[in-house]
């Protein structure tokens, strides 16, 4: 890959050991990947923040870096709210060092506020055609496909490296010719809140890492489309999907050969039954509609069992009365977290939950039996003894 004299400075070391372990990482990725040279990114976002997942290692390797990031960065969830990791179950010790990961962050520049949808809380971060490197999976998937903007699938220390030197390897979904379509996935039944979820579940085990283009016979929010994304790239490797009529790019290229249908009995046994002792929402974070949605079915009742509802704090605090109505029920609602990243979810034997994404991850990485609902089947089973 063709490095500028300024990128060959940094790769030798002429601004230090973090710069230069940064155009390392992202030149060893253009090599591999046959990029022709770096591009200009607009954002970065990281992933491993979770004390959970990257541990005492990944601690000593962010607290060991010294540089500021080039472009505006924001952090993938953390494993515990902030300010309410006591309540969570969180002990003093994982605080301590989830607390030193995220300010070892910051002081390389990156913003603090720890989300799987930054698109929701900041408007500057990537916009259509926009380059971005972004690392987790479902914000991967809903910048490429909702929002129009460009990115592969980034590692956190990849993302990380980006957002250094403010720059990414051109291959992969930044170019044109690998964001075309390759399946066709013909939907022969209207969807609805968690169904798109549990679509996502089945293809994302159908496609891989293969670029689906959906007919569908609804029309879709943004937070379905996000649902969408977010289990595809859970149980397959879906970076980029479009959706015919919706999707910003859905009619850019020929609609491709291969076709398969999904009919309604398929995504009907995606769902399923069981006892619970945890209810989680927020997978990925909710946004205000989806929080409205859950004040409106929690108004004026009371929870019997353990519930939790994960946004992002930005969303949290713009909208005091939704949480307000949300607690007043006994559920919980926490940011900078989620109920997959988080260690808090480990007490429980089994999770309900309306996101095909989190009812694929809960099993492996929490060890807890997971049950996909609807949001309202969900917080009926939240409601009774
Ligand atoms: Fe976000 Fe956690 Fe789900 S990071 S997409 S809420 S697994």
């Amino acid at each position: 890959m063709y490095l500028t004299p300024e990128e060959e400075k940094l790769i030798n070391g002429e601004r230090g050991a973090t710069y230069q372990k940064a155009m390392e990482i992202l030149a060893a990725l253009g090599d591999i990947y046959g990029a022709d040279r770096l591009i200009p990114i607009k954002s970065a976002q990281i992933a491993g923040v979770s004390y959970k997942t990257i541990g005492e290692a990944g601690l000593e390797w962010i607290s060991d870096l010294k540089g500021k990031v080039a472009v505006p960065s924001i952090l993938n969830p953390a494993g515990m709210d902030r300010d309410c990791w006591r309540e969570m179950g969180i002990s003093e010790d994982f605080a301590d060092k989830q607390e030193k990961i995220i300010r070892a962050y910051e002081a390389l520049g990156v913003r603090t506020e720890c989300t799987c949808t930054p698109y929701s809380v900041f408007d500057n971060l990537a916009g259509f055609g926009d380059h971005i490197a972004w690392s987790e999976s479902s914000a991967i998937s809903y910048a490429n496909s909702v929002i129009g903007a460009r990115t592969n699938r980034e590692g956190g220390p990849s993302a990380l490296a980006a957002a250094l030197v403010g720059k990414t390897p051109n291959f992969g979904y930044h170019l044109d010719e690998n964001r075309k379509p390759d399946i066709l996935i013909h939907v022969d039944t209207k969807l609805q809140d968690s169904d798109y979820g549990a679509l996502g579940y089945i293809v994302g085990g159908i496609v891989g890492d293969r670029v689906p283009l959906f007919k569908l016979k609804s029309a879709s929010s943004r937070d379905e489309l996000k649902s969408l994304g977010a289990a595809m790239a859970a149980s397959g490797a879906v970076a980029l999907y479009h959706v015919s009529g919706i999707t910003p790019e859905a009619g850019k290229y020929e609609v491709p050969k291969e076709k398969i249908t999904i009919e309604e009995r398929q995504i009907k046994e995606v769902y399923t039954k069981g006892e619970p002792d945890l209810i989680a929402f927020g997978c990925p974070h909710s946004s205000a509609d989806e929080l409205e949605r859950l004040a409106q079915l929690l108004d004026g009742k009371k929870v019997k069992k353990e519930v939790w509802v994960c946004t992002s704090r930005a969303i949290k605090n713009k909208h005091p009365g939704l949480v307000k109505r949300i607690e007043k029920s006994g559920a919980k609602v926490f940011c900078d977290t989620c109920m997959v990243v988080s260690p808090a979810s480990e007490r429980f034997t089994c999770m309900m939950v309306s996101s095909g994404k989190a009812h694929k991850y809960v099993p492996n990485l929490c060890g807890v039996k997971s049950i996909l609902g609807t949001t309202e089947e969900c917080i009926a089973t939240a409601l009774r003894d």
